[in-house]
């Protein structure tokens, strides 16, 4: 019965994407605000709604419906760091060199690269995810322009609830429509999460070997 009330929570909100007072939600479901409030509450701690503020009430909205995909600008460098040192703090790994790096990329990307191949996701005006993907003409001695997705990162308060598939989808429809066949990424070994986020993605293993050489000062 919980689950019943919850899911038809969502499916109001979900038909409403400007977001909904809990009072609204009570007079649809037909149910006291005090029931509401506590299915609003198990909902966002699940991390599937959350609400805006606006003047002293709230406005709950469903996550994966307010989450807007669009092209980043330079706007958006000092948010998109700001996302990276959230995933490092809860992965309690810090350098200063990685985030020089990453401010560098971003940078470039947003200067000079193509403006369809960095995206953000936004949900009420706060960027909590971030994807920067470039065309490649010439590499491995293939001549073939091949997609490639360089950098991803979400919120690590807003994973698992969609917004990297959506900023993936997005990335690959803009590869497509350039008429590009193949699109490619490295991932560790060792990084389950991200291997799996890709295979969901329709990813596979290269048939090629990557190679590296260690230079010695
Ligand atoms: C990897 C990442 C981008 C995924 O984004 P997300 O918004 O959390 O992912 P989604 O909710 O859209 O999930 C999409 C799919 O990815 C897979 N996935 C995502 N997180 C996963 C996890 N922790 N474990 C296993 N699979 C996972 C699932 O297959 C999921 O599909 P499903 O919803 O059908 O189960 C995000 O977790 C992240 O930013 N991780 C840390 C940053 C990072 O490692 N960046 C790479 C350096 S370039």
């Amino acid at each position: 019965m919980d689950n019943d009330f919850q899911e038809k929570i969502l499916e109001i909100l979900r038909a409403s994407p400007s977001g909904l007072q809990m009072e609204e939600i009570a007079f649809q479901l037909g149910l006291t605000r005090h029931t509401v409030a506590k299915y609003l509450e198990i909902l966002r701690a699940e991390g599937r709604i959350h609400f805006k503020k606006v003047g002293r009430s709230k406005l709950w909205k469903e996550i994966s419906t307010t989450t807007n995909i669009r092209i980043l600008g330079m706007n958006d460098l000092e948010d998109i760091l700001r996302i990276e040192e959230r995933i490092e703090k809860e992965r309690d790994f810090h350098s200063p060199e990685r985030m020089q790096y990453l401010k560098e990329t971003a940078r470039y990307h947003l200067q000079h690269g193509d403006p369809l191949m960095s995206l953000g996701a936004e949900i009420d005006e706060r960027l909590v995810g971030f994807i920067f993907g470039e065309v490649r003409l010439w590499e491995f001695g293939r001549g073939e322009k091949t997609g490639w997705i360089k950098v991803l990162g979400v919120d690590p308060e807003y994973q698992g609830k969609g917004i990297g598939r959506k900023l993936g989808e997005n990335l690959l429809g803009h590869f497509q429509r350039k008429n590009i066949k193949k699109v490619r990424t490295l991932v560790d070994w060792h990084e389950g999460n991200l291997i799996s986020y890709f295979k969901s993605l329709g990813f596979d293993i290269l048939n090629m070997i990557p190679l590296e050489k260690e230079l010695k000062k």
